[in-house]
Formats: C-alpha cells, structure tokens, sequence
C-alpha cells in the first residue's frame, strides 16, 4: 500500500472524510479532555498535544497495517472528530467515533458514519460490522439507531474502562441492510 495516498477521501458535501492531519491537534485535544469523551472512551486523561500527536500518528500506522481504517471528520473547515472501522478479520470491523463538543447535534457525525459505512461495506468487502458502547451511553445508541443498527442487548462486564470493566451495548449492522432507523426510538430505546 503506498501511503498516504492510499487513504480515501469520501464526501457527501457538508461532511468530509479524509486522513488525519498534524493541523487536527489541537481540536484533538479539546475534544480528548472534553468530560463526556472522557467518562466514555478510553482517552489518556489527563490529555496533551503531544498525546494527540501521538494519536495522529497511529492513525496512519493502522492504514499501513490494515487493522484499522481510521478517518478525520472535517465539518464546517475544521476537525470534528474521529469515525473508525477496526479490521476483525474477513467481513467483519467494529465501529467507532467521537466527536469535538462544537460538532455534536448538528447531524455530521450521522454523515459522516454512513459515509465510513458505505465504504466498509462496498470498499473493504464487509458483511457485519458491530457497535459497542459502555452500558448508558445513550448519545452513542441514539446514533448508532439512526444509521440503522440494531440493538441486540447487554453483555456484562465487556468492555475495558480506566481499570475496570463494564457491561456492554452491542448492535449490528449487515451488509445490505438500510443506513436508517430500522424502527422507531421509542421501541429501539425501550429494548
Ligand atoms: C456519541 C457522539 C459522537 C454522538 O454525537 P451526535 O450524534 O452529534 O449526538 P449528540 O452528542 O448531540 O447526542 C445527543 C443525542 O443523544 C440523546 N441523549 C443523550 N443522553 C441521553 C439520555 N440519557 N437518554 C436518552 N437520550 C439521550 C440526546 O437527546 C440527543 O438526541 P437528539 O439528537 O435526538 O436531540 C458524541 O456524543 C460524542 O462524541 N460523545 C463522546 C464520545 C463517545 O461517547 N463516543 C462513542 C463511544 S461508543
């Protein structure tokens, strides 16, 4: 693979997907010590501009390597945050994302998610891609629902967080399959 060309740049106009870039730092950072990123992702805290250099650099390692297809989202000029499928292996990755506070609510990160999907699927051959969430992160499920994944229950103590470990939401998302709700939010929450 020859790099960084080979990182794709989608778009579907207001929202671009494109490879992380050193100028992303800073947003990076406020994004990372942001509390709702820190009470449900796994960001050093406290967190540096040299962690998000860090975090930009491993973000163009995993191209190389293939086990993750992490891309920028940029909204409105500037950063907004991270969507990634993680390689699982033939036909199958895990979603991820987070967002910068100012980008939350305006619709980008649900573009920029169905812009990544497409792609996992057509591009990178896919047939289920999952979605976890620590137990509670309602922000997260209600975005995972509106591109159309399902919720498909609770696995207790899953998921790794700041030396414990939590129960899980998982949903998924099959090739083929609808990028919109699949149900209404009242029903889909009420699972
Ligand atoms: C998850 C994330 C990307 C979603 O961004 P977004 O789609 O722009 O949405 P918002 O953050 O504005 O989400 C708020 C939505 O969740 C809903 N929500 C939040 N807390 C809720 C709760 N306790 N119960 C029900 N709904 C809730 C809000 O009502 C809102 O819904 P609306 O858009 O219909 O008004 C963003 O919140 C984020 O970066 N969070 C921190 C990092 C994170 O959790 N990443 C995911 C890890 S699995």
């Amino acid at each position: 693979m020859t790099f960084p060309g080979a990182i794709p740049t989608l778009t579907d106009g207001p929202v671009t997907l494109r490879a992380h870039r050193p100028s992303d730092a800073e947003r990076c950072v406020e994004q990372c010590v942001d509390p709702e990123s820190v009470r449900w992702t796994i960001v050093p805290t406290p967190y540096s501009l040299q962690d998000a250099h860090e975090f930009i650099g491993s973000r163009a390692k995993a191209w190389l390597d293939d086990t993750e297809w992490p891309f920028a989202v940029e909204f409105e000029g500037r950063f907004g945050g991270t969507v990634e499928l993680r390689n699982e292996g033939p036909g199958r990755a895990e979603v991820a994302f987070g967002s910068h506070p100012d980008v939350r609510g305006t619709g980008a990160m649900e573009r920029a998610l169905r812009l990544l999907l497409r792609w996992g699927f057509e591009d990178r051959d896919l047939r289920t891609v999952i979605w976890w969430a620590n137990e509670g992160n309602w922000a997260s499920r209600k975005l995972a629902w509106r591109v159309g994944f399902s919720y498909d229950g609770c696995v207790r103590q899953w998921l790794e967080h700041r030396g414990d470990l939590t129960n899980a939401w998982a949903g998924t998302l099959l090739a083929g399959e609808p990028l919109q709700p699949r149900e209404d939010w009242e029903t889909a929450s009420a699972r």
